[in-house]
């Protein structure tokens, strides 16, 4: 008798092993030691206030009861994110709004939409893991273009290869470096993507969280009169700190004629899906609320811990904090008398201080450790405290 092969589609092709640092936390973790998470991203487990009887709430509506199937979601659900675009700015109509499950099926919606088999997508580099991923499995493959640094974050255009490209992607601003996309390269990327006939995707999940941004910083892609075809993407996820609800949204925008067909088409990918829940949408009114609450409450938590993390790098320590203009996250140099790997095994097993090195989001700067800005002070400090002491050499 034959042994069954299991045989995964190549779009699966990315999966790797465990990495080092996994393994590591796993046994840190077995062992009942203390874990000091710094790489906390969920935002309902960093012990904010959430209130739970206002979110039970908030779905007592008879009207769940009901099913209206519409591919770009329920009218009055759009209106509203439409108007949250108008309080980032942006003025864009309740018809140019598209509701999905969550950022990364606003992608997979895309990338659908756009891309041929076999086709790159551009995709900022440093920038968070999930590109690999989400790319693979429409069929596509990531190009990356690279960000420099020179104090501050910018477009490296040289590196940007537009040959037989489905979309751009534009992370703004940017996870881990924490960058938005300032007007001048926004603008060139924009007319190159015109240009050539390629739709940008802008990625706006974090541009609710400002740190400092600088003053040409464009912090909505939609307010701004772009050639090229714009799909702006966010949702409950981070804006509101909900990432259970599930309710992500695009916004298409730029030249009238093309966003209408892509519209057009958009539908028909949606329309084999529904994959938005009516509750959320009922419930939408309430859950901006209840999120615009806790979008303060997540933004002075991360502005309370950068400012205490600036002020625990002394002088003269061999650390330093790069500058960022929003996001959640903190890019940390450390000395390179070792690599990042190693920095963070080290750390984990011998403090129990759980950091990502830079190398997970091609960070390219010499050893550096990144971390989020979410985790409460009685995590964040004492790890924010040993990590520097470990780092004193
Ligand atoms: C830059 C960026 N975009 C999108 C996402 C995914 O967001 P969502 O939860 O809406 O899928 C993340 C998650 O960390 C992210 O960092």
């Amino acid at each position: 008798m034959t042994t069954p092969v299991w045989k995964p589609s190549q779009r699966l092709a990315f999966t790797t092993d465990e990495n080092l640092l996994a393994r590591a936390e796993a046994a840190r973790r077995a062992s009942g030691l203390p874990v000091y998470d710094l790489t906390l991203s969920n935002p309902t487990a960093a012990e904010l206030p959430y209130p739970a009887d206002a979110l039970m709430q908030a779905f007592a509506e008879p009207s769940i009861a009901e099913y209206h199937p519409s591919p770009r979601g329920l009218a009055p659900a759009r209106a509203l994110v439409a108007a949250d675009f108008a309080r980032r700015g942006a003025s864009v109509g309740t018809d140019q709004i598209v509701l999905t499950a969550s950022s990364s099926e606003s992608y997979s919606l895309l990338f659908k939409l756009l891309g041929n088999p076999g086709q790159a997508v551009l995709v900022p580099e440093p920038s968070y893991p999930l590109f690999d991923y989400l790319t693979s499995l429409e069929g596509l493959s990531p190009r990356p273009y690279r960000l420099a640094y020179d104090g501050r974050w910018h477009v490296d255009f040289d590196s940007v290869d537009l040959r037989d490209v489905a979309a751009i992607v534009v992370v703004s601003p940017n996870n881990p470096t924490g960058s938005y996309l300032s007007a001048t390269d926004c603008d060139r990327l924009a007319s190159l993507a015109a240009q050539e006939g390629i739709a940008i995707i802008a990625d706006e999940v974090f541009a609710d969280f400002p740190l400092a941004p600088a003053a040409d910083a464009v912090t909505a892609m939609a307010g701004r009169k772009l050639p090229a075809l714009t799909f702006s993407l966010g949702g409950l996820s981070k804006a509101c700190g909900l990432p259970q609800m599930k309710l992500g949204w695009i916004a298409a925008t730029g030249p009238a004629v093309l966003v209408e067909q892509a519209l057009h088409d958009l539908d028909l990918v949606a329309d084999s899906y529904l994959s938005v829940g009516t509750p959320v949408q009922v419930a939408l009114p309430k859950l901006l609320e209840i999120g615009g609450a806790l979008r303060e409450a997540i933004h002075q938590r991360v502005l309370r811990n950068r400012a205490g993390l600036a002020a625990s790098i002394g002088a003269d320590s061999p650390c330093t904090l790069l500058p960022a203009e929003a996001g959640w996250s903190a890019i940390i140099r450390v000395p390179e008398v070792k690599n990042d790997e190693a920095w963070a095994l080290e750390l984990l097993r011998e403090h129990g201080v759980l950091v990502q090195p830079g190398y997970f989001f091609d960070l390219r700067l010499g050893a550096t450790l990144v971390l989020s800005l979410l985790p409460p002070p009685r995590i964040f400090d004492p790890g924010i405290a040993a990590l520097l002491a470990t780092c004193q050499v």
